[in-house]
Parts: C-alpha cells; sequence; structure tokens
C-alpha cells in the first residue's frame, strides 16, 4: 500500500513530495524492469527516477514524486526544466521547418546563433562558429581544426579532465574507471599535465603556492614534450566531472601563455562552466582568458542536442568546406532553443542569479564543514558548487561510501544530489538558476539531515 511519507509545500510552489512508500514507486519500477531488459547496461542511470515532467527546479515521476532537482541533468538546463520560452522556440521551429541539414540547404537559425556565440565569446579578435549535436562532438571537432591549423599532431589535456566518450575525448578525460575502462587502444600523440587540484596540492599545498603546478608543465613541456610538435591544449576552467575544481586563474593564464608563446592552440571546455553557471556566461570571462576555441554544449540548448565550437576566425577557417561537420550538426530546433536560451540568460537576470544561489550555498556548505568531520573541501565557482568527503580533514583520505549514504537518503525525501570527483568522494551541486531561495534552503537541510544520518 502507498502512503504519503513526506509532503512539503512552500509558498504558492509546488514543491517536492514522496507519495510512495519507497522511491522508486511501483510504476517506475515496472519500467525500470523493462530497461534492464532492452537497454545497454553501459548506459548508467545515476538515480532510480523515471519522470513523467519537469518544470523549472522539479522533476515529477511516474508515480507521482515530486523531486528538487539539484543536477538538472549535469548542468544540462542551467535555466530550468521547459522553460517556456524554449518550449515556444522549439514547437514553433517545428510547425515550420524540422530539419534540411545545413550541409544541403543553409537555415536562418545556424548562421544567427554562430552570429551569437561569435559576439559573446570572450577573448581578442575576430570570431566564427561551427555547430554539433554533442559535447563530445565539439571536442573532436575542436581538435580536427587545432590540427588543421597547426600541421601538428600533439594533444595535451589535464589529470582529472572529462571531455566526453568519442574516441578522442575518451582518451583526454581522466577516471580509467568507468570512462576509459577496456576501451583501447586510445587516440595516439596525447599528453596529460597536472590540474591544479590545490585542496590535494603536491607541490607545497595551496597555501605557500609558487604554481609549482605551472612550473611542472613548462619542465614537461622542456625535458619530455616537444611544442613544435603539439597542436593544443584542451582544459575546463572548473573541472566538472572530475570534482568540480575550480581552476585558478594564474594557472590558467599561465597555461595560455604556454600555448600562445608555442603556436599552440588553447581550447577551454566550457560545456560544463558555460551559460551562466559560473556567474558570468563563461567561465572564461572570470579568469581573464583569451581563448583560441571554446568547447560548448549542455545549457546551449535548454534541453534539445545542440553543441559548438567557436573561436578565432583564423584556426575556425583551417579545415576546408566538407571537412568538418555532420548531418544532425546545429539542427534548426537545436538553434532555436538555443537562441531561446541566450536571451533568457540576458533578459531574466539569470547571472545575478548564479551569483545569490552560489552564495547561498556556499554559506549552507560552509557550515556544514564546520559541523562535520567528514567535509573536507567545500569549493565552486557562482552557482557550481562541490563538497569533498573524507575520512580524516588531515589525512585528507577520500570517504566515497559515505556518497551513496548520503545520495539515497536525500532521494528518498524527494531531492535529487549527484557526485563527482577522480575519487568519487565528491558531492556537486548544479541547481537551475532558477531555483528560489526557498528550494535552495531547503534542499541545504536535506543535505545536513542527510550527512547527520550518514555517519
Ligand atoms: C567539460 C565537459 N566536456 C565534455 C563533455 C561531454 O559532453 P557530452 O556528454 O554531451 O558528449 C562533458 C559532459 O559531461 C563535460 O562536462
Amino acid at each position: 500500500m502507498e502512503c504519503v511519507v513526506e509532503k512539503v509545500i512552500i509558498g504558492e510552489i509546488p514543491a517536492r513530495k514522496i507519495i510512495t512508500k519507497r522511491v522508486p514507486g511501483n510504476k517506475s519500477l515496472e519500467w525500470i524492469q523493462k530497461r534492464q531488459q532492452y537497454v545497454a547496461k553501459g548506459v548508467g542511470n545515476i538515480t532510480p527516477v523515471v519522470a513523467k515532467t519537469a518544470k523549472g527546479a522539479l522533476i515529477e515521476d511516474l508515480d507521482g514524486n515530486v523531486f528538487l532537482d539539484f543536477a538538472v541533468g549535469i548542468g544540462m538546463q542551467n535555466i530550468g526544466h521547459g522553460h517556456d520560452a524554449v518550449i515556444k522556440a522549439v514547437q514553433e521551429q517545428v510547425e515550420s521547418l524540422v530539419h534540411p541539414c545545413f550541409h544541403v540547404t543553409m537555415y536562418e537559425g545556424y548562421i544567427k546563433l554562430a552570429e551569437e556565440l561569435a559576439k559573446k565569446a570572450p577573448g581578442t579578435g575576430e570570431k566564427k562558429a561551427m555547430l554539433a549535436n554533442s559535447g563530445a562532438e565539439a571536442v573532436e571537432n575542436a581538435i580536427k581544426i587545432a590540427r588543421k591549423y597547426t600541421g601538428k599532431p600533439g594533444i595535451i589535456s589535464l589529470e582529472c579532465a572529462f571531455h566526453g566518450r568519442t574516441y578522442m575525448a575518451m582518451t583526454l578525460t581522466s577516471k580509467v574507471k568507468p570512462y576509459k575502462n577496456g576501451f583501447g587502444p586510445y587516440a595516439s600523440e596525447t599528453y596529460k599535465i597536472p590540474s591544479a587540484y590545490c585542496y590535494r596540492c603536491p607541490y607545497g599545498g595551496a597555501e605557500n603556492c609558487n604554481m609549482g603546478c605551472l612550473e611542472k608543465v613548462k619542465n614537461l613541456l622542456k625535458g619530455e614534450l616537444s611544442p613544435e610538435n603539439i597542436a593544443a591544449l584542451i582544459v575546463e576552467p572548473i573541472q566538472g566531472e572530475g570534482g568540480f575544481i575550480p581552476q585558478p586563474s594564474a594557472f590558467l593564464k599561465g597555461l595560455e601563455k604556454i600555448c600562445k608563446e608555442n603556436n599552440i592552440v588553447f581550447i577551454v571546455d566550457e560545456i560544463q562552466s558555460g551559460f551562466a553557471r559560473a556567474g558570468t556566461l563563461f567561465a572564461s570571462e572570470g579568469c581573464g582568458l583569451d581563448p583560441d576555441l571554446m568547447t560548448l554544449s549542455k545549457s546551449l540548448g535548454g534541453g534539445i542536442p545542440i553543441s559548438a565550437v567557436v573561436g578565432k576566425t583564423e584556426i575556425m577557417d583551417a579545415p576546408a568546406a566538407g571537412e568538418i561537420g555532420g548531418t544532425y550538426g546545429g539542427s534548426p530546433l537545436g538553434c532555436e532553443a538555443a537562441l531561446a536560451v541566450l536571451k533568457v540568460i540576458e533578459t531574466e537576470n539569470i547571472l545575478a542569479k548564479a551569483e545569490s544561489i552560489g552564495k547561498q550555498l556556499k554559506k549552507r556548505l560552509q557550515s556544514m564543514q564546520d559541523r562535520f568531520e567528514v567535509i573536507g573541501d567545500v569549493r565552486g565557482v557562482g552557482a557550481m558548487y562541490a563538497i569533498e568527503f573524507v575520512k580524516n580533514k588531515k589525512t585528507k583520505e577520500p570517504y566515497p561510501e559515505i556518497i551513496k549514504r548520503i545520495t539515497e537518503y536525500a532521494l528518498q525525501k524527494g531531492v535529487i544530489f549527484i557526485n563527482a570527483g577522480i575519487y568519487s568522494n565528491v558531492l556537486r551541486f548544479l541547481p537551475p538558476l532558477v531555483m528560489t531561495e526557498e528550494q535552495v534552503e531547503d534542499g541545504m537541510n536535506v543535505l545536513e539531515k542527510a550527512i547527520e544520518r550518514s555517519l
């Protein structure tokens, strides 16, 4: 028999409520069983939630449970689920033109979006864009463009990086399990440099920072790698899957300088950190970067698949006609959704909301850090925040086991939290930037209780 376990109503906003005895409820369970029979195991699921509908910060499942969502599909709905402007733009587009394929017949949306991205991208000089479907595809294209432009083969990425699941993107990624295990041989001519993981700094500690990580990179480029063979360096300004590790501006600027001095294309992967998540349209802006190329996706499409490479015209124009692109790249639906997202960010004060949500998260998370020995680090930029769990604050031994207990408790209360981190011991928060103050507070209250119960 099903019963009401918890129902919370905040003001006028329909709020999280769990009406089944346990999550998943019976209707969801039926689909989960079917999923196990017909959907490949390798396609992972973080929660056992089978969604029926979603709006703003809330997801309702097939059983009528309503969840407060601190993940938004891993940061791909920064302006909230089912934003009216995105729905309207897609509905209007689908009625006039579904997809003629840009390579065969052009349409305005592709060109408009390329113009918007070229104008909004940070850094100096004229810019152009090309559009694709997924983040990994943007990364693949950025690497192709960089190789073509420089005529060099080598690609550098960082430890703790995540760039996607296709072959080059996977090769550039860290965390062997689950992303790379058993999938070799990987793409050739790729190299790893350190991440500026300040909480676990092996170069004398963040307190005595002398940019040892940057020195290490410089030494690698003198002793181990020849810059004459390196086409590109790709970096996430705030590493996402790796554990929400903000790379210090000085480190990023140092990498950029090395690239500029050595004809190495400086690629900034803003797939997770972009579109207001970091309190600026792109995290690169906050760090004062001048990327040669940027890779974009996730929240760009407000839920409709689309991605982009945007960068300096001279570099973007290196491939000849037909050498980059793809059948569905930059579909009219994706373009109209993206144009709507960019407008919403501008007109609905989304950057300011990211800042205020970030402040609220930081305050609550820091007070939890004071209270709980297991929270080793609280870090983030804008509304891209995380906490790192350790068994002991002095030894910093990772504590991944507690995450499962916390996320399970929260899920049963109707709050979705997801993990990250090279040691799987980080809880990351990607609330939609339309989440209300009350909803953030509600989620943080559940988190605090979840930690208390999971010790
Ligand atoms: C920084 C970054 N790059 C690339 C990707 C890959 O994007 P996609 O899953 O759309 O291929 C992701 C996805 O999480 C990401 O966070």
